[in-house]
């Protein structure tokens, strides 16, 4: 079991790479299903955000969970909707973040902000466009009506003023305030944790699971999606923006509260160790079969980007 060593298998890295392109070509294909959407460019500029790189972390997390019930990826009904789903949920998020009323963000996944490559009234649309293609997936899916509902229910709640959009608005608010860290972790489990969160549950929606079982990967993702926005505070002070595909050192110098300001380098890179210790923990009820899901964790801890 991927316990002590903290490294990721070849086995279990390449199911993960094979998982990142099984939701690129699912996107894909919805995109081009969407293809003689309108005269405007906004078809354009969706798929111009959501096609450009991206770790896809939430898809992952979402087959990951699904390949806990021990089925094929193929036989899971609705799999690859709500994977795509999440990931045009997720990139709508970034869209809206980089524009220039909230963080002003000129490089996004390596390439120009939407908002560059076209222009703001676009983003803003393709943030739109791409949110409601989010339910809109999960609606015409070959999940059950039960689980359909289930599902809105978790991603609308998560995005939404108990989640991301709440964060954002914490975030926003705290410019050039140094908050404390309860107040630190529940922005940062608003704005990125409670997407990731969702990811999970809704992995999770897709097979059949006890409570007990259900608990465990909710702890999981609780710890994890704290990890996730941690260590994303550190390689904002850490990396280069070529490796990030993003503007590095953007939180300092738009004076945002971070675990790194708040606590310093060596102490948050020690508190994104226990954190992601603790997802593990968590995994403890699962034998190897959840190896994949520890492998995410170090892979979101150990990243560079
Ligand atoms: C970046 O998310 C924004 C946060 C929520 C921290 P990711 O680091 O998952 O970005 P991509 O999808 O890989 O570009
Ligand atoms: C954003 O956090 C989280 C979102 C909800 C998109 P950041 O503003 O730190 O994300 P990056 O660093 O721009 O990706
Ligand atoms: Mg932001
Ligand atoms: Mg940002
Ligand atoms: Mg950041």
């Amino acid at each position: 079991m991927l316990k002590e060593a903290h490294t990721i298998t070849d086995a279990h890295s390449k199911w993960l790479s094979l998982a990142a392109k099984r939701v690129d070509t699912a996107m894909v294909k919805v995109f081009d299903e969407m293809q003689p959407a309108g005269s405007s460019s906004l078809a354009k500029a969706m798929r111009y955000a959501a096609m450009g790189g991206g770790k896809r972390i939430r898809p992952l997390l979402i087959y990951a969970v699904a390949a806990l019930s021990g089925k094929e990826l193929n036989q899971i009904p609705g799999l690859d909707d709500c994977a795509v789903s999440i990931e045009l949920f997720h990139t709508y998020s970034l869209v809206h973040d980089d524009l220039p009323c909230m963080d002003d963000d000129d490089l996004r996944r390596g390439r120009a902000t939407v908002h560059k490559a076209f222009d703001e009234a676009t983003a803003l649309l393709v943030g739109d466009a791409l949110q409601t293609m989010a339910f809109n997936l999960i609606a015409k899916s070959n999940l059950n009506a039960q689980q359909k509902v289930t599902i809105i229910e978790v991603l609308s709640r998560a995005g939404g003023v108990l989640g991301m959009a709440e964060g954002q608005a914490i975030d926003l608010e705290s410019v050039g305030k140094p908050l404390g860290r309860e107040q630190l972790e529940h922005m940062h489990q608003l704005k990125t944790g409670a997407l990731l969160r969702a990811a999970v549950k809704i992995g999770s929606i897709t097979i059949d699971l006890n409570e007990q079982e259900q608990q465990s990967l909710d702890q999981f993702a609780h710890s994890l999606g704290l990890a996730f926005q941690v260590v994303d505070d550190i390689l904002d002070a850490t990396a280069d923006s070529q490796t990030l595909g993003k503007t590095a050192g953007k939180d300092a110098a738009a004076n945002k509260p971070t675990f790194v300001s708040l606590m310093g380098l060596e102490a948050a890179q020690v508190f994104a160790r226990e954190l992601q210790e603790k997802a593990m923990a968590s995994l403890s009820i699962w034998g190897e079969n959840a190896d994949l899901l520890r492998a995410i964790a170090i892979k979101v801890v150990q990243r560079e980007s």
